[in-house]
């Protein structure tokens, strides 16, 4: 049902006759506490009367115990009908500037509708209509515009900037697609050379982190560590609050973050396993740098293509919740190392990026293909979420979940055999007992194997991740910040109806 007039009006109107004088009608506003008056004839509206008029007059110097009403009211006012639309009532006030009017059934006064009516009721509106529509989970709801890419759930694409992600994981290097990210464009090959250069210049850690990380890598693993070092990075390097930075210095940091963090979290592991960190290289890939510093060998090109292959899928994937995360602090104006270690926060959530290890363990637990559908059965007869199956957006294949099945077979070995059988019985299964849902093999099912594959423990599988996500995240807190607005929604209050007295203690 829409609200209208008569839903909000004050009624009775206050009223006066024409003969009253301007004196009494103030005193009588003053009293009730209104703006206006109406003034009526025979029980019939003739004109009304503002604060408005009460100024004019007394700007010119009037005797208010002497005016009538009569000589400075509006006459013969607009008048709005109690069962019209409150939507009528707003296009009166704001087309003539009003801030009262009569309403009128009929010829008889029946009430009057102010501007501080219709305002209360644009205030409650707003939150009734989004409490009802709006979904749990924020699904399917656009919560900001952006160039970097997007996510075509139906479809199975998701593109970087004008580009396939899919087809950039199979023909660019991650620092390309990096550079596209920050710059709208893909480098030439003298770009390329130059900003890989410049990165890979980047990766050493501060002077403060080398002399922390042993102390902080005693307390948790990689990826917790990352969350405190890039806290410390941040007040390390004096990195001051994005709303006070232009974006010539947001994006230095954004570089020197990314290209560090790779080395936080090698250097975390190795500290962690009770050996000294190994230093960055400058003259390997970002990828293969990267699993020289956790293996402390240089890997093949296979497995760093590989790796890398999996960093760039991952770069950036529409408004998840750790992209989400990153994009909320930064409209408060915060810095960029508050933005990240959110976004860090968020990401360890096993329904985010916290699965592919998962994924691991359960293919451990199934063990041999014979097994995959009694264990699955069991597993979803539990109530038990099937790691590295289902996704909020995809609805189809994953498509970073068939590239890197793709990366996996060519990598090959008995886990790849196994991945790929569970797949399709874990498919089936879930069709069995989930009809409807729609729920493939996500990114994480065969991460956790490629990432295996290539020689990277598991505590690494969540830190690869977020390795190449944070240039993701990076790119987004750049252009958050350069067209910033408080990122500020409501909720529905559901508990008990308030106010009720405060007891005494
Ligand atoms: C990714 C994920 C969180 C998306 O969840 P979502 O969009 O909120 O989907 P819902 O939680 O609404 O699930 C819809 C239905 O499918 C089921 N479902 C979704 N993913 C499932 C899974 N992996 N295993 C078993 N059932 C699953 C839910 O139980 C639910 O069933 P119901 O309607 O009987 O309650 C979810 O699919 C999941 O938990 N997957 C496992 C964790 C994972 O792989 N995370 C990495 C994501 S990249």
């Amino acid at each position: 049902m829409p609200t209208v007039v008569r839903d909000l009006m004050s009624a009775p109107a206050v009223t006066c006759e024409a003969g009253t004088s301007l004196a009494e009608v103030a005193r009588t506003m003053r009293d009730a506490g209104i703006g206006s008056v109406i003034v009526t004839e025979r029980g019939k509206v003739a004109g009304i009367l503002t604060e408005r008029d009460l100024l004019r007059a007394a700007a010119a110097a009037t005797v208010a115990s002497a005016e009538s009403v009569e000589l400075w009211m509006t006459a013969n006012p607009d008048v709005l009908g109690p069962d019209e639309e409150v939507g009528a009532a707003w296009i009166s006030l704001a087309h003539h500037n009003y801030r009262h009017l009569p309403v009128v059934d009929g010829h008889e006064l029946v009430g009057v509708v102010s501007l501080r009516d219709l305002m209360g009721m644009a205030r409650l509106r707003p939150a009734d209509e989004h409490g009802t529509e709006i979904p749990a989970g924020l699904e399917g709801v656009v919560a900001a515009e952006t160039e970097l890419g997007d996510v075509r759930g139906e479809e199975g694409f998701f593109h970087y900037r004008r580009y396939s992600a899919v087809d950039l994981a199979a023909r660019r290097s991650l620092e390309d697609v990096w550079y596209l990210l920050l710059e709208g464009e893909l480098p030439d090959a003298g770009e390329a050379r130059r900003f890989a250069a410049d990165v890979a210049q980047r990766r050493a850690l501060t002077p403060g982190l080398a002399e922390m990380l042993p102390e902080v890598a005693k307390q948790g693993s990689p990826f917790e560590v990352l969350r405190t070092a890039v806290s410390l990075l941040g007040a390390e390097l004096g990195w001051r609050p994005t709303h006070d930075i232009d974006g010539a210095e947001l994006r230095a940091q954004t570089l020197r973050l990314c290209s560090v963090v790779p080395t936080i979290m090698a250097a975390a592991y190795n500290l962690g396993e009770g050996r000294a960190p190994v230093e960055p290289r400058t003259d390997l890939s970002s990828a293969a740098n990267y699993l020289w510093m956790v293996t402390g060998e240089e890997p093949t090109p296979l497995d760093a293509r590989a790796v890398e292959q999996y960093q760039i899928l991952t770069i950036d994937h529409g408004f998840n919740a750790s992209t989400f995360t990153a994009r909320v602090i930064t409209s408060t104006g915060a810095d960029l190392a508050a933005a990240v270690c959110g976004a860090i926060g968020a990401l360890s959530g096993p329904l985010h990026g916290g699965a592919p290890s998962r994924a691991l363990a359960m293919l451990d637990e199934i063990g041999s293909a014979d097994q995959a559908d009694s264990w699955l059965r069991g597993a979803v007869e539990r109530g038990d979420r099937v790691m590295g199956f289902g996704h909020r957006v995809y609805k189809t294949d994953d498509p970073r979940s068939l590239f890197l099945r793709d990366v996996a077979r060519f990598l090959g070995g008995p886990l790849v055999e196994l991945a790929e059988k569970v797949e399709r019985t874990a498919v089936d299964v879930l069709a069995d007992m989930k009809p409807g849902r729609r729920l493939f093999t996500n990114v994480e099912f065969y991460a956790g194997v490629v990432m295996s594959t290539c020689g990277l423990p598991r505590e690494m599988f969540t830190p690869t991740f977020a390795a190449g996500r944070v240039i993701g995240w990076s790119a987004h807190v750049i252009e958050q910040a350069a067209h910033n607005r408080l990122i500020r929604p409501s909720a529905r209050y559901t508990g008990p109806s308030p106010p009720v007295p405060v007891p005494d203690p």
